[in-house]
């Protein structure tokens, strides 16, 4: 029996989190009647989608032919075949029509001279399997995430989409192995909330801040992977950490691929274009794990820029500034802001800075979440779906291409709430939840918010973050890995020796920031024991103990568990998927839609 008064809800679907991925699957459940709540921690339009600048990549072929399957062989190849083959195609097939339907929906995509949606050169897509780069990147200028989340959020209120903003999710209700609802609290009044429904979808982002330095906002603390992990399940894949060649040194802040997509180029301390000898065909615009390992190589072997040599130049002063001004003006302002530099005239400083998690929940392409039971590694957990970079569907594999982020947000948001559709009807009735349920979650709540330990939030937070960053980065080798594991390990232990001073329920930030510590730290531990039992070479994990990719022994899945109790991770893995939809006989291609 808990102190805490609660505010109970019924909906058909709840989706937590409202970037991308979460507007996107709330629109579509809501636009076909279903009865859906949205619940997230910052303002929709605020969500961490907005920071994704390039573009969505779709093989419209607006600027020169172009084919899905060119597009899905790039994807294959780029997650360094880790991706789940089914998830790429359903991926790839999909995307056009996924563009054209946010177009519909408003978003003001740049245009070609001729009034069609833009698209740019972004890292690994090519034309033909691979013969030369393609412009298949559809952008709006360099805010194409801000634009697609303010036309994805509007048209969800149109269709009556119900919205809970500033609520923080606390954890899921689960009852004999399916999901049942979430528990949630409103951060602007104090109230405690349970929601019950037919689905709940997860879409929270990423864990970037796992890391010191990254792209990603404060606001990126995995807090559905976090909840999933204290539901006994297993995350998937949590290696495979992305590092963004062009984070603007110093300051993390992304500086988009576009800019090498438009004719940008990098450049060590000797102004030498050095992806010419690491990439000599895609050069500036090889994969990004490839990109970033090129970067640090010629800072470690000393040719890097500035007094320190800790960082390399990105050029876009020989660029038109008609071009910049159109299609480049975020960064444009970014580098001025966070570099003091003027990129008509200067370089940007830039160094490799975390930036996507191509792990996360694992899922098949329907957004079902999944996991290994009784021996079937696809066995679906009841009630439970996650969409967006919270998910592992697989698509990206060892590592993303850049530019389908965005795609992945919309197409497997739409394919969940289509799932929705087809499988549950408004209004039915749910048995009652069982007594107590959500008194677990209220239990932590109480037990941070009353905490009176001798180390603080913030404290941790940073042991945490500089270990990661010094212990699971771009290179990486058993030996520092293993010591990662024991100082993970050891900020875990110092967990119930927290001190939280704000005791108040009202914006208690203090308890917030410690709630989504404690979902960080668990991820923290399941990634570095995942990279350091992975004994390969493989996409965004490069061990430098063991430098060729390993097919034979290590093209599959990881899985973690994390035993809150104990601290300590379980590893246990799942194959890939390697063959198409056409042997899925649930496939069945989208119909034409109205907007
Ligand atoms: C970028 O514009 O470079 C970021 C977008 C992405 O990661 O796909």
């Amino acid at each position: 029996m808990t102190a805490y008064k609660i505010i109970d809800h019924t909906y058909d679907v709840v989706v937590v989190g409202a970037g991308g991925s979460g507007l996107r699957a709330t629109l579509e459940a809501a636009r076909h009647g279903l009865k859906v709540a949205n619940i997230t921690k910052v303002f929709p339009t605020r969500s961490h989608t907005v920071a994704a600048q390039g573009g969505i990549s779709a093989a419209l072929g607006n600027m020169e032919p172009d084919d899905w399957r060119w597009h899905m062989y790039d994807t294959v190849k780029g997650s360094d075949w880790l991706g789940d083959q089914d998830a790429i195609e359903y991926l790839c097939r999909n995307a056009a029509e996924a563009v054209y339907e946010l177009e519909h929906f408003g978003v003001p995509f740049s245009r070609t001279e001729d009034g069609r949606i833009y698209q740019r050169a972004f890292g690994g897509m090519t034309k033909e399997f691979g013969k030369a780069a393609i412009q298949r990147t559809a952008a709006a200028a360099d805010r194409t995430g801000h634009a697609i989340l303010h036309s994805l959020y509007g048209q969800s209120l149109r269709h009556d989409a119900e919205f809970y903003i500033e609520y923080f999710a606390l954890d899921l209700i689960m009852e004999d192995g399916q999901c049942r609802g979430v528990m949630a609290w409103c951060l602007d009044d104090g109230s405690i909330h349970r929601f019950r429904a037919q689905r709940v979808i997860l879409a929270t982002g990423g864990y970037g801040r796992t890391y010191f330095t990254c792209t990603s906002a404060h606001t990126c603390t995995g807090d559905g992977n976090g909840m999933v992990l204290r539901a006994g399940l297993p995350l998937q894949d949590m290696e495979f950490i992305q590092f963004h060649p062009t984070g603007v040194y110093g300051a993390g802040v992304l500086i988009t691929e576009g800019v090498r997509g438009e004719g940008g180029y990098v450049t060590n301390a000797n102004g030498e274009r050095f992806m010419e000898r690491y990439a000599p065909h895609a050069k500036d615009l090889a994969s990004r794990d490839v990109v970033s390992r090129a970067m640090t190589i010629e800072i470690r072997e000393g040719r890097g820029c500035g007094p320190l040599k800790d960082h390399v130049h990105l050029h876009l002063s020989h660029l038109d500034p008609k071009i910049i001004h159109e299609r480049l003006p975020g960064i444009a302002e970014s580098a001025r802001i966070f570099a003091g530099v003027d990129v008509t005239k200067q370089p940007i400083p830039v160094l490799p800075t975390v930036h996507y998690n191509m792990g996360g929940i694992p899922t098949n392409y329907h957004g079902e979440v999944v996991t290994l039971k009784d021996g079937n590694p696809d066995a679906i957990v009841p009630g439970l779906m996650a969409i967006g970079e919270a998910a592992c569907v697989s698509v990206h594999g060892a590592n993303r291409l850049g530019s389908n982020s965005l795609t992945d947000l919309v197409v497997f948001g739409r394919a969940a709430g289509m799932k929705c559709v087809a499988d549950i009807k408004s209004g039915a009735r749910q048995a009652d939840l069982a007594k107590g349920a959500g008194d677990g979650a209220l239990a932590r709540l109480d037990r941070f918010r009353h905490a009176k330990g001798t180390v603080s939030t913030a404290q941790l937070r940073l042991s945490m973050q500089r270990t990661m960053q010094s212990h699971c980065p771009v290179f990486r080798t058993g030996s520092v890995l293993r010591e990662g594991c024991d100082l993970i390990a050891q900020v875990y232990r110092q967990m119930p020796d927290i001190d939280v001073k704000d005791r108040s329920m009202i914006w208690n930030s203090d308890l917030v920031e410690t709630l989504e510590l404690d979902n960080l730290i668990a991820q923290a531990a399941v990634t570095v024991e995942s990279a350091a039992a992975r004994e390969e070479s493989r996409g965004a994990h490069a061990r430098e103990d063991f430098a060729p990719r390993n097919d034979e022994k290590w093209m599959k899945h990881t899985l973690s568990w994390f035993d809150t109790k104990s601290g300590k991770v379980k590893l246990d893995y799942r194959p890939v998927h390697t063959y198409t939809l056409s042997k899925d006989v649930d496939y069945v291609e989208p119909k034409a839609r109205t907007y």
